[in-house]
């Protein structure tokens, strides 16, 4: 016979439950419930204390099944379920399952964490945007991490940090805005040229500089003019100091000559 109650006591562990029957005043003894498969696979039964549900007893009321829930004017629908709309609430609203079958719209909401472990591949494909958002994001990959795209952005309010043992960067062109600072050797197959003005430091090259074109230089400041290969050294445009120049070891300034009496003459004038 059809029998309604309240579920008094759970077994979870057996599958059963003891049923009060509020119009006989007596409580079932423990039911086994009806689940939507219980070998391969298996369903745990998500009733609770209290939970209204059908039964289907025997005559003296000792033997049956508990057949499902039911709702009751104490335990209504949620109240945001509609005609077109399949909703499953979990510990309240803990865990909250929205279908809406017109739309084909799907929504879950979690209190708690997710997780999902797949010992095969997993793929998201959508036709609009897709977005990834969380307090920390890592993205982990055995192998391989691609990101492909026609155009790639990488934004950071404060610092982007690139740590692996070679980093290449291959483009027709590359443009760095801001201060470049290398601590490492820089190797290049040539520079196309420098512009824009500096931060005032000095440039340091230990092993010599060969420049083909042209030089502009505000100031040239050396411990020695020594040439080790022995070149001449050609000023079109002539040479002015206001110091002394030696050759040979004879002062342009203070040198003399023997006048035709044997006598030295005075310094140039
Ligand atoms: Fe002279």
């Amino acid at each position: 016979m059809l029998k309604f109650g309240y579920i008094s006591e759970l077994d979870v562990s057996n599958g059963l439950v003891r049923v009060f029957f509020e119009d006989d005043g007596i409580t079932s003894n423990p039911l086994p419930v009806s689940v939507q498969a219980s070998k391969t696979d298996k369903y745990s039964f998500p009733f609770v204390i209290n939970e209204h549900v059908w039964c289907l007893m025997d005559e003296n009321c000792e033997f049956g099944v508990v057949g499902g829930a039911i709702y009751s004017v104490k335990d209504k629908p949620s109240s945001h379920v509609g005609e077109q709309l399949i909703n499953v609430d979990i510990g309240a609203t803990k865990l909250q399952l929205k279908i809406d079958r017109q739309a084909g719209n799907l929504e879950l909401k979690l209190e708690g964490d997710a997780t999902i472990k797949a010992q095969g591949n997993i793929e998201i494909t959508a036709i609009g945007n897709t977005k990834v958002k969380g307090e920390n994001v890592l993205v982990e990959a055995v192998t391989e991490a691609k990101v492909k795209a026609p155009t790639v952005k990488v934004e950071a309010a404060t610092i982007t940090e690139v740590t692996t043992t070679l980093l290449k960067i291959t483009a027709p062109t590359t443009t760095m805005s801001g201060i470049l600072n290398v601590t490492g050797v820089v190797a290049a197959g040539g520079f196309a040229g420098f512009s824009g003005v500096g931060a005032g430091g000095v440039m340091t090259v230990q092993n010599g500089m060969k420049v083909t074109g042209t030089a502009e230089i505000d100031d040239v400041k050396a411990g020695d003019y020594t040439s080790k290969t022995g070149g001449v050294m050609t000023a079109s445009q002539g040479l002015s100091t206001p110091q002394d120049v030696k050759a040979g070891g004879k002062s342009l300034t203070l040198h003399t000559h023997t006048d035709s009496q044997g006598g030295a003459t005075t310094p140039p004038i």
